[in-house]
């Protein structure tokens, strides 16, 4: 086959500061997942895009042209509409468990389809398969039957959508171009808009433990996703939240179904209530809901229903309870005062070398691995009061996870304790987007 441009020439056009135009975009993404460019080519034009950027207009086509390259879904048939949720991961960030059935009970379908964790943030499929039985594929068949019976499903996304972003997410992870608002953006609505969900609310986390570690970064991640989505007629819009704190006081598979079943249950910790209904009353609103309100389908059990008929749904015990570390450390207070940071990366790195997440994609997860927080941020210690409970199926992990607590804020640790201070900030930080 003929190919319609010489890679090199992409390449170079993007290296010296060019746009690349609609033709060379479609061919390159194109070639790429046919492997026609091969991988070498593609990483340097990454790394061109990373550090030369992209214009809306660009991004837009690139995004287009991964969609492309798959299958699209369509729930336009459903007898009610649809809403999903995207969050760019964050430490004990469960949000979607008591969400996507919440959202469901409001009368709004949840397509969810999610992904496994990879380095200190937890993916949600890895959280599910805690359960007993618990299936993470399903055929798109069985996702609509689900949709239109349950209301909410939580699945692996198929090989099917965008693919060529499958290969090059494997290739910018190990070149050193993940950080690149064009490229993360592209990524992450082509699986989004491919999916065909009529309403995405994404949650984009600010903080050390989340992607973007400043406000004014994760505004421009959250404006350019926004204007994505809007362009290809999704109801779209962005909430900028905190991560610099853990999400609740569960991180780790096991421990969040825990803590997201407490929710469900009409307790929990407030940040994770509060973010929940948050994002469930933004869900609600793009769709065209306003009527019902989510805090009280959360209080009066009909959130719980929905969940255990999704979680049967797919095989799973809904009554099974979470299986419990068979060896735990605990983590002291070694003064009196206030807790005046709980750092999320820190504590994230802890759970994940504890055994909750991996550092390859064919790793295995251990169900019952991760820290529980006692206490937090804002929260009052005496001397010797109990902060953290480590958790591991391998005893030998608990000492590096220890030196991840240490090692964290540049050796200030994850945890400060100090005579008087801060409160946590507001969980929700700011908002982006159209759909009210
Ligand atoms: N999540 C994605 O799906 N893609 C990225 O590039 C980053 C986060």
């Amino acid at each position: 086959m003929t190919e319609a441009f010489d890679a090199v020439d992409v390449i170079v056009t993007k290296r010296d500061g060019g746009r690349l135009n609609d033709e060379q975009i479609d061919w390159v993404v194109d070639a790429y997942t046919r492997g026609a460019v091969a991988d070498e080519q593609m990483s340097s034009l990454a790394m061109a895009i990373l550090q030369r950027g992209m214009d809306r207009t660009e991004i837009m086509r690139w995004t287009k042209a991964m969609i492309a390259t798959g299958e699209r879904l369509d729930f336009s048939g459903l007898s009610r509409p649809t809403a999903d949720k995207h969050s760019t991961g964050g430490v004990g960030d469960k949000i979607t468990l008591p969400l996507a059935p919440l959202v469901a009970a409001c009368g709004v379908a949840v397509p969810q389809l999610s992904g496994r964790g990879l380095g200190h943030t937890g993916g949600t499929l890895d959280k599910l398969e805690s359960i007993p039985g618990w299936r993470a594929s399903l055929s798109n068949e069985e996702m609509y039957a689900q949709l239109e019976e349950v209301g909410a499903v939580i699945c692996a996304a198929g090989s099917g959508l965008a693919p060529a972003d499958k290969k090059l997410y494997a290739l910018r992870d190990v070149t050193g171009t993940v950080e690149c608002i064009p490229l993360i953006a592209s990524s992450i609505m082509s699986k989004k808009i491919a999916e065909g969900t009529g309403v995405l609310v994404l949650d984009v986390k600010v903080g050390s433990g989340a992607f973007m570690k400043d406000l004014d970064m994760a505004r421009e991640l959250a404006a350019t996703l926004v204007d994505l989505g809007t362009d290809a007629g999704v109801v779209t819009s962005a909430l900028l939240t905190d991560m610099s704190t853990p999400l609740g006081r569960g991180i780790g598979n096991g421990l969040e179904v825990t803590e997201s079943i407490e929710v469900l249950a009409g307790g929990g910790p407030a940040d994770v209530v509060e973010l929940t209904v948050v994002l469930a009353r933004e869900m609600l609103a793009g769709a065209g809901v306003t009527d019902v309100d989510p805090a009280e389908a959360l209080r009066d059990g009909r959130a719980m229903d929905v969940w255990r008929r999704m979680i049967e749904a797919q095989g799973g015990d809904a009554d099974a309870p979470m299986p419990v570390a068979p060896h735990t450390e605990e983590v002291r207070a070694d003064s009196d005062g206030v807790i005046t940071r709980m750092d999320a990366l820190g504590v994230g790195v802890a759970a994940w070398r504890l055994g909750a997440g991996r550092a390859r994609k064919e790793d295995p997860v251990q169900a019952s691995a991760g820290v529980f927080l006692h206490k937090t941020i804002g929260e009052t210690v005496r001397k010797g009061d109990l902060i953290m409970t480590l958790n591991t199926e391998s005893p030998g992990r608990i000492g590096r996870a220890q030196v991840a607590l240490a090692e964290a804020c540049d050796g200030e640790g994850a945890v400060e304790i100090a005579a008087r201070g801060a409160e946590r900030g507001p969980v929700v930080m700011d908002r982006i987007g159209t759909a009210t």
